[in-house]
């Protein structure tokens, strides 16, 4: 069956680092048959949860009318999420946070439509170490939100870079993502 992959950009960068391993992902997905839709956060508008409580209960949904609205519904649908992000100040960055704050939504059903599907992470940062970077904390929050979603870690990809072209010096990086790719398809 055609995998659905929803890929979250969270740089502000189009063409930054993230980005560009998140495309080199999305293109052998899609060569082995995935449908892949990447989105730009940087580019919606999507406020932040006020916290009110009122997708609690049963059919409670988010009444925050933003661009959101058409995300929860692609949010539910794809078989695997790809967590995109550059490392700002020691964790991902608040673009991202914006819209991962905002599943808080679908705590009446206990987030039951995350259950089983595929979490995948790419990772770019300045420093040369992972821990010096704050990638590390970025790593052990989207692990942790996928053990609580009951999501299966498919893979990561992440490494240094910092200005536009970086990772593409990198082969190995590439070559990850790629390969990545062609798991979250299923080939
Ligand atoms: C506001 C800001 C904060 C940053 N904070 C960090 C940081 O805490 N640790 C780090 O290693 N790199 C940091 N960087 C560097 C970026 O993580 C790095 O350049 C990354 O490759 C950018 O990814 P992008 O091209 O996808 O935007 C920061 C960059 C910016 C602009």
């Amino acid at each position: 069956m055609t995998k659905k992959i929803l890929i979250l950009k969270g740089s502000p960068r189009e063409k930054g680092n993230s980005a560009v391993l998140a495309d080199q992902l999305a293109e052998a997905a899609r060569a082995a048959g995935a449908e892949v839709e990447s989105i730009y956060l940087h580019s919606l508008d999507i406020r932040p949860c006020d916290g009110c409580d009122l997708c609690s209960g049963a059919g409670g949904a988010c009444i925050i009318e933003d661009d959101m609205q058409p995300l929860y519904p692609k949010l539910a649908a794809a078989d695997a999420i790809v967590l995109a992000t550059p490392v700002y100040w020691f964790t991902y960055s608040a673009q991202l946070k914006l819209c991962i704050d905002r599943l808080y939504a679908f705590q009446s059903t206990h987030w039951a439509e995350f259950r089983g599907k595929k979490g995948a992470i790419v990772l770019t940062y300045g420093d040369d170490d992972i821990y010096a970077s704050g990638g590390v904390n970025a790593i052990h929050t989207f692990e942790t939100m996928f053990r609580f979603l009951k999501m299966e870690n498919a893979g990561m990809v992440y490494g240094t870079a910092s200005d536009i072209g970086d990772v593409q010096k990198q082969p190995e990086l590439m070559e990850k993502a790629h390969k990545l790719g062609l798991k979250l398809a299923g080939a």
